[in-house]
């Protein structure tokens, strides 16, 4: 239990299956053997600009998410961003010896320009600082608790990459402070289709997600995009967007027989669809009610979140302080 974990997930949707195989899998994995930080980063989605009402079911849902699927608060911090003062402050130190032009390059940052520049717009336009500065308070969720690994999706490398080079800056000018973290991305995570095929993400509403009525996720799944061979038609399971799910839920023997399958001919997508939203159900059936009862008792997530804080906000504390102190602000 020397090492410790640590991760956060934006309440910007409600969390998918992509989500799941991605990070929340491997982060309760990770927690078995390492001291764990899970944490619901609610001042990162501000940058998204939410509706207030939505932004809130969000954090619950989140929450709820984590909790249901067995994350345990007695093991785990457990918190919520925002309950945790000390993060924007060391933000904002951290800011200090951040280079600018790391931020120029961050990923999320340049596509927002380039969209700019492609419709002929000013490049900043609609850009608001904090989706620039997004990266510096990722820096200060990861170092102020000395996090030694990370597991997060694909897309967050760049953050980690990041948040090395400015906890080196810092660590140069002011002597050893802060932890170099390591990110721990599940290698085949990315494969993950939505069910049109694209990647599995919130921003294109092709998500399946985790815990919903029954009838929700089986709607989904069957939305799933497909080429229209016939049941009887041989079939690629490689570039099959149903294929790509089943194979992150199913028994390596069925894995086996339905890639057979597809390849010879007479298994039917609806027929693949149904096994798919079966091991769906089968995997996420038992812990779907305790889903469904937290969200209806909310008080119960306030009360683990405000302990979660307070228990990370104690060694916040010692670590902004020693931070301060080096700086000469004490
Ligand atoms: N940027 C992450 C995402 O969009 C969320 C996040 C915020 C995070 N702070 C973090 C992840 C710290 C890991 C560690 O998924």
């Amino acid at each position: 239990m020397n090492s410790t974990s640590l991760t956060g997930i934006k309440p910007s949707g409600v969390p998918h299956i992509g989500n799941y195989l991605g990070m929340i899998q491997p982060a309760l994995e990770l927690a078995e053997s390492h001291r764990g930080y899970y944490f619901i980063a609610d001042y990162h989605a501000l940058t998204g600009r939410p509706d207030r009402n939505k932004l809130q079911e969000h954090i619950y849902e989140v929450a709820a998410v984590w909790l249901a699927l067995g994350l345990d608060p007695d093991r785990v911090i457990f918190y919520r961003q925002s309950d945790v003062p000390e993060l924007p402050e060391l933000a904002w130190i951290l800011a200090c010896v951040a280079a600018k032009g790391l931020l120029n390059r961050a990923h999320a940052y340049k596509s927002a320009v380039d969209n700019n520049l492609a419709k002929n717009k000013p490049i900043d336009a609609d850009i608001n600082t904090g989706l620039y500065f997004y990266p510096i308070l990722m820096a200060s969720d990861i170092l102020l608790f000395s996090a030694d690994v990370v597991p997060v999706g694909a897309d967050q490398k760049q953050h980690l990459e990041i948040t090395r080079d400015i906890a080196t800056s810092f660590n140069d000018q002011f002597g050893r402070t802060f932890k170099l973290p390591s990110e721990m991305i599940r290698e085949n995570a990315p494969a993950i289709p939505g069910t049109d095929g694209r990647k599995m993400s919130k921003s294109y509403n092709n998500t399946i997600p985790i815990f919903a009525k029954s009838h929700v996720i089986r709607k989904q799944v069957m939305r799933i995009v497909t080429d229209s061979k016939a049941p009887e038609d041989p079939k690629d399971p490689e570039t099959c967007n149903v294929f790509s799910i089943y194979r992150h839920f199913a028994s390596p023997e069925a894995i086996d027989a339905r890639r057979k399958a597809y390849l010879n001919g007479g298994l039917s997508y609806s027929r693949i669809k149904q096994e798919l939203f079966e091991l769906l159900e089968d995997r996420f059936d038992r812990n779907r009610c305790q889903y469904f009862d937290l969200l209806s008792e909310k008080a119960k997530i306030d009360r683990i979140l405000k302990d979660g804080a307070q228990n990370a906000r104690s060694n916040a504390k010692k670590m902004l302080g020693r931070v301060r102190r080096k700086i000469g602000i004490d």
